[in-house]
């Protein structure tokens, strides 16, 4: 192996993406005077959540009356059941204080009349635990609700000197004899060299792996790294079968149309004009929570009522709106449909059909973001020194489905979260662990290996490979013989990462070698996804299987965990939270109301 020479750093945190998780995450952390780095791959505005388009839900109540309880059922019911009660509380009761606190922090949102912050309706977020109306709950700023954020969080964490290690690439954690984490090692893109950052706590925030699907809205860097460290170090993932399809991606390009335009008042058509979601959710229709409306979408194409020449996708209409409205409510998607599909949404209406979008499933962590490694005795067991938050973690509040603009309110509650918990475990006067030599050179190792990689399978040929397995094998609807077709075929790919070859071997600007290693990224969440759904003999959120049409609550109300090892997936199950962290006294929520029933829209 090649000898490297390592820079070290020292810090009491190291958050590893900035996202709107991992900012929101490191400027907690900076606040309270802990020493922070956060180490990002891309330039932190140029994180996925700056894609982020209809907005962050939270009950403010401006719009019209909205509670946290009802905030809560709607997360519950969104969920399939499979969401876990405490950590669903907390994102629900926390949202308005995280907030208003990024109003403070200086995020523009677009406003009312009387000057409160806008909130326009989402799929599946309704009033009176589902029995009214839809309600105006998503906080939005335009449609680049992402992008407000995610600049108003990075000018914020600088503000209170966090560190970025910007082009860094983290390749793996380094943990310690005893299983607590002590670190990381990273890459410097631009001059090719290696660091480990010797840390108290690491914080992953690194998103989610939509890039394992051929059709992603998700940006390209989108490639589960944080997932993969994890399972490197020996810990499972969970509820990975449960991937999610935005039912607007733009036919062809995969690029999201937010489902603010639905919000706003845009529908769905079918080839014969149809609003067709009045037959399958006569009460919310184009606002049914996003599974619910991408499954319906597939079946119209599949009974031939797709629109186009091929008859292969819909057509989403705003044409009917105001210009006036489009123009201030949704002026990036007004772009993006005449850069992407050659429409003026004004007058015509947009090819759309159902995209990967988001993954529920991730490291498996406690409402403060505390990753956990569970056992037999303990499901609940704490993996010290770790935490994951945003897309990468799984708390687990989306359980089978997320509904819309509940994964920006994610980031925010759960980053806060974590740097609440730091601010109590971290001893800034406590020195740091040294590093365990024996983790930091197998990192190194590992590294060198797909660096001198010289296989016969290009990294473009094998991730084409996996994208298009997992398009055709774990898709909007599952059938035994396709998921269990694809799991044969997927170890095959998955094998043939160690027959790679880099072409590149330079350490500078080394895309080729960048690519390979998110390739690695990518396929142990492409392993754990379709094993999972897989195993799951039922249907429930984004997992609908044709076999299995119901939800089982009997024996399938559990969470999956997976253990990846190469193209061997073990899994094992932990039991769903179903205890709210107060009591209706206390002013929780009716645990009646939250009782697992038929879920129709
Ligand atoms: O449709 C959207 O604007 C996406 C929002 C979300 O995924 O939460």
């Amino acid at each position: 192996m090649t000898a490297y020479d390592i820079t070290h750093h020292i810090y009491d945190v190291v958050v590893v993406g900035a996202g709107g998780a991992g900012l929101r995450a490191t400027l907690g952390m900076a606040e309270q005077g802990l020493k922070t780095a956060c180490v990002t791959k891309v330039f932190p505005t140029r994180s996925h959540t700056v894609a982020a388009q209809g907005g962050i839900a939270a009950s403010l109540g401006n719009m019209g009356p909205d509670s946290w309880q009802w905030h809560m059922y709607d997360t519950v019911k969104g969920s399939d059941w499979l969401g876990d009660t405490d950590a669903m509380e907390y994102l629900a009761r926390e949202a308005p204080k995280a907030v208003y606190e990024l109003e403070h922090y200086g995020v523009p949102f677009s406003r009312t009349e009387e000057g409160r912050i806008y909130q326009r309706p989402f799929g599946g977020h309704t009033t009176e635990f589902g029995e009214g109306p839809p309600v105006q709950r998503t906080c939005a700023a335009a449609d680049r609700t992402g992008h407000a954020i995610l600049h108003t969080l990075y000018g914020q964490s600088v503000k209170n000197d966090a560190q970025f290690f910007i082009e860094y690439f983290a390749t793996d954690l380094i943990m310690g004899e005893d299983g607590s984490c002590q670190g990381i090692l990273a890459w410097k893109l631009d001059d090719g060299t290696l660091h480990a950052f010797n840390a108290k706590m690491v914080v992953l925030a690194t998103g989610g792996y939509g890039r394992a699907y051929f059709s992603a809205t998700s940006a390209h860097t989108c490639t589960g790294d944080g997932n993969a460290m994890i399972t490197r170090a020996g810990l499972p993932l969970q509820d990975m079968e449960f991937v999610q399809f935005h039912p607007t991606g733009i036919y062809g390009s995969g690029c999201l149309i937010t489902e603010g335009a639905r919000g706003e008042g845009g529908y769905l058509t079918n080839s014969e004009g149809e609003r067709f979601m009045e037959r399958y959710a006569p009460t919310y229709k184009d606002l049914a929570s996003r599974d619910v409306v991408s499954r319906c979408m597939t079946i119209e194409i599949r009974e031939g009522r797709g629109v186009g020449p091929n008859k292969d996708h819909i057509f989403l209409h705003l044409n009917h709106l105001p210009p006036e409205t489009l123009a201030e409510r949704l002026p990036g998607i007004t772009e993006s449909a005449e850069i992407f599909a050659g429409v003026d949404l004004t007058k015509e209406p947009i090819p759309v059909l159902p995209t990967v979008h988001y993954n529920m499933g991730g490291i498996p962590t406690n409402y403060w973001g505390e990753v956990l490694n569970p056992t037999e005795e303990n499901p609940d067991a704490i993996a010290p020194g770790l935490m994951a938050v945003g897309e990468a973690g799984c708390a687990s509040v989306h359980g089978a489905n997320r509904l819309g603009s509940n994964s920006l309110i994610d980031l925010v509650v759960f980053g806060r979260a974590a740097a609440i918990k730091a601010g109590e475990v971290v001893d800034p006067e406590a020195p740091n662990p040294e590093l365990n030599k024996a983790s930091l050179d197998a990192a190194i190792a590992r590294f060198d290996k797909f660096r001198n990689a010289d296989g016969s399978i290009s990294t473009a040929d094998l991730r084409d490979e996996m994208q298009k397995t997992m398009q055709a094998d774990a898709a909007v609807f599952r059938t035994d013989k396709t998921l269990s077709e694809g799991v044969e075929k997927m170890k095959a790919v998955a094998a043939k990462v160690e027959d790679l070859k880099v072409t590149d071997r330079s350490l500078v600007w080394n895309s080729d070698l960048m690519e390979t290693l998110e390739l690695t990224n990518l396929m142990d969440c492409a392993m754990a996804t379709i094993v999972g759904a897989e195993a799951r003999k039922e249907s429930r959120g984004a997992h609908a299987s044709e076999d299995h049409p119901d939800r089982d609550d009997e024996n399938w109300r559990k969470h999956t965990l997976a253990w990846v090892d190469g193209p061997d997936v073990t899994l094992k199950y932990r039991p769903v939270h179903l205890d709210p962290l107060s009591t209706q006294d206390e002013g929780g929520i009716d645990l009646n109301k939250i009782a697992p029933k038929a879920r129709v829209y």
